[in-house]
């Protein structure tokens, strides 16, 4: 059995009868878009988040979209978005009509950098929105960002796409509206997956949040008036309806992912692996852990991330797939070099930790049905490559 790095299968099949329950509840009372299920989700969400106001929408690229709309975000104005990130982070901002300004990242945290943030924030002239990503379910501290921001009269938006149940180093929840808009995604393979696409805006601001509903129906809050242009971005209440049930069971995913990360740091340290941030070339393990969850809060290891020297990374990673383990690496390159982006002349930009950790990274298998001796089969793989 190979040990696979994402096992929604066998989550499916514990949650099948109340996932058929839900399904019948939909189609029983036939509201299939918005409704009491996505109301109710969102009141959930909210609860959960300490949040005032949640906006189901279509995705998460749904939900970077009417969170820079809601900002005040038009054509021509520049966001300051980290080069490694999923490819929506940027894409959100360009679909508008706007300039994503790309800055480097931490290499402790893989956060957006705030001295390169601030960097490229003073070379723009219609700056709007400084967007930080918590990468990976980490979390990137936001009060340099936000200090970035609010000096010039910019929005902070929080691309929390992979990080529904983290937390900041104050122990509050990622996405309890410390920012002017929180974005989250529940992508089937994220902690939190729908049965198909979904996401949400979490913000404090009663006047964004309407405009956020707004927005995701076609700019208009009813009655086939239409006070501006927006599309179709509702959540369907199936989804909802599913995510409802699975929102039972996150707390508990949580409490197995996490030791599955605590066990790996454990074994790594003890056979040579260096902290985030260190070089992995120079530790008798060339590995080097993900980022500091104790500085930075809670992670929620939606991917747990190590790091080995570049030259090495794919040749690892196919001894790892014969030994029957999968890896994925997110993301192979800068998004500031991507092919779309070349007309915003920042390819030649040089973003050097971006750059550096696109070739070092190696996601490894964090799921909650991970078995002790799946994470045993990945960590002695890991170790007869570079050690034997
Ligand atoms: C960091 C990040 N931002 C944005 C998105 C976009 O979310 P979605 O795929 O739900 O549109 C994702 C998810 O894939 C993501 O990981």
């Amino acid at each position: 059995m190979r040990v696979r790095l994402i096992d929604l299968e066998a989550q499916h099949a514990a949650l099948l009868p109340a996932l058929r329950e839900a399904f019948e509840r939909v189609a029983t009372t036939a509201r299939f878009v918005g409704g009491p299920e996505v109301e109710a989700l969102e009141s959930e969400l909210g609860a959960r988040l300490g949040a005032p106001h949640v906006v189901g929408c279509g995705s998460g690229t749904d939900a970077l979209m009417l969170a820079l709309l809601a900002v005040g975000l038009r054509p021509g104005d520049e966001v300051v978005v980290p080069a490694l990130s999923f490819f929506a982070t940027a894409g959100a901002v360009s679909l508008l009509g706007g300039i994503p300004i790309f800055a480097d990242v931490d290499p402790r945290t893989l956060g957006l950098d705030p001295t390169s943030a601030a960097e490229r924030a003073a070379s723009c002239s219609r700056l709007r929105a400084v967007l930080p990503v918590h990468l990976y379910g980490g979390v990137t501290e936001l009060d340099p960002l936000r200090a970035i921001a609010a000096d010039r009269g910019a929005a902070l938006i929080e691309d929390a796409a992979q990080a529904l149940g983290a937390r900041y180093a104050d122990g509050r929840a990622v996405g309890s509206a410390v920012s002017d808009a929180a974005c989250f995604s529940f992508y089937p393979t994220k902690n939190l997956g729908a049965l198909g696409e979904a996401g949400c805006v979490a913000t404090a601001d009663p006047e964004r949040a309407q405009r956020l509903r707004r927005l995701r129906n076609h700019g208009s809050d009813g009655a086939y008036r239409h006070r501006e242009v927006g599309w179709n971005a509702r959540l369907d209440a199936l989804q909802a309806a599913w995510l409802r049930v699975k929102l039972t069971h996150f707390d508990e995913w949580g409490r197995l992912r996490r030791p599955n990360a605590g066990e790996y740091d454990r074994r790594f340290c003890d056979l040579g692996a260096g902290p985030a941030g260190s070089r992995p070339e120079d530790h008798t393990l060339p590995v080097t852990l993900p980022q500091r969850p104790a500085a930075q809060g809670l992670h929620t290891f939606h991917h747990y991330v190590i790091r080995v020297p570049a030259a090495r990374r794919d040749a690892l990673r196919d001894a790892l797939d014969s030994a029957g383990v999968d890896t994925a690496v997110y993301y192979p390159g800068g998004l500031h070099r991507e092919t779309c982006f070349e007309p915003l002349g920042q390819a030649t930009l040089s973003l050097p930790e971006t750059e550096r950790a696109c070739l070092e990274i190696v996601a490894l298998p964090v799921h909650p049905g991970l078995q002790a001796r799946d994470r045993d089969r990945v960590v002695d793989a890991i170790a007869q490559f570079f050690l034997r």
